[in-house]
């Protein structure tokens, strides 16, 4: 895809880091940075996953040859490994440029009074507590060169709640509140704060949601003609590949099928 004439120069030389690069969206916006940009940037791949990383790495040095990947095993909801991450961060790679806040999953579909303390830990410490501190540990070196992007992977459900996605509503709400208030925190400085709010998008999500039980997750998405990862990615990178003084802040990225999380048009077989 063309992001028009200027988009290649301004992501020239930049360094992404992306969380939660081992599939879905992640991933797909790894290789849509490395194509728009001509391989002339340096990737920073995070998941839990690390041989996907690698793998995704080898696919991207293959057909880059001036790409720089790193890959790193990184748990969000960790944070001390965050710490770590950032500690041992090589020189090369340091001066990140644009952070894809993207990790992040939903867990079932209990309703309250029946939600495990798990799964609701697990979205809040991933979706929320570890968005949060990849931000807090990259923004003193945004506000340091005054300049830097931070893309928030927040949903469909940060603007809308329904019967059973309680807690990962909940997260992506407070996420939104989150992201809200960094950008008015944000406006005397040159760093641009993004939130995408995809609807149904075909990934690992549901799959994810459904503890891996793929046939349930292949029935909920029936008839639904979903968006791609490579949609989102585009979305990404358009957004980031924009003049410095253009942020497309907030944006609800919707299948066409789609009007809300609870308006969607499934087709008959
Ligand atoms: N798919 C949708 O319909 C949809 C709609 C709206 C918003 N979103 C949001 O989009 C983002 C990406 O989701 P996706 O659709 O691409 O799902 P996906 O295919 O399941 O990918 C999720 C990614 O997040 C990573 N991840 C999950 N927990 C992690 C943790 N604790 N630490 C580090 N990485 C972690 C996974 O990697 P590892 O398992 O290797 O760690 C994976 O790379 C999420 O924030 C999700 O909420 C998705």
């Amino acid at each position: 895809m063309s992001y028009g004439s200027k988009a290649t120069g301004r992501l020239a030389g930049k360094t992404i880091l992306i969380t939660g690069a081992s599939a879905g969206i992640g991933e797909a916006t790894a290789i849509e940075y490395a194509s728009a940009a001509k391989g002339e940037l340096k990737l920073i791949l995070t998941a839990r996953r690390l041989e996907k990383l690698d793998s995704l790495k080898s696919k991207l040095e293959a057909e880059f040859p001036n790409i720089k990947v790193l890959t790193v095993k990184l748990d969000v909801s960790d944070l001390s490994a965050i710490e770590k991450f950032f500690k041992e961060l090589p020189k090369e790679f340091s001066d990140v440029d644009v952070l894809i806040n993207n990790a992040g999953l939903a867990k079932g579909f209990a309703n309250v009074g029946e939600i495990s303390q798990n799964d609701l830990d697990c979205m809040f410490n991933t979706n929320v507590i570890g968005n949060i501190a990849m931000v807090q540990h990259l923004l003193p070196l945004f506000k340091k060169k005054n300049s830097g992007d931070i893309v928030q992977l927040g949903s469909v459900a940060s603007r809308e709640s329904y019967p059973g996605g309680a807690i990962y509503c909940a997260t992506k709400q407070a996420l939104r509140a989150f992201t809200s208030a960094l950008r008015k925190e944000s406006i005397n400085t040159k760093i641009r704060i993004i939130e995408i709010q995809p609807g149904s998008v075909d990934t690992e999500f549901s799959d994810v949601r459904f503890y891996g039980d793929k046939v349930a997750s292949k029935k909920l998405n029936e008839g639904i003609e979903q968006l791609s990862a490579d949609d989102i990615a585009e979305m990404i990178v358009f957004f980031t590949s924009r003049k410095q003084n253009t942020v497309v802040a907030e944006s609800l990225i919707l299948p066409t099928c789609q009007a809300s999380r609870s308006h969607t048009y499934r087709h008959s077989k």
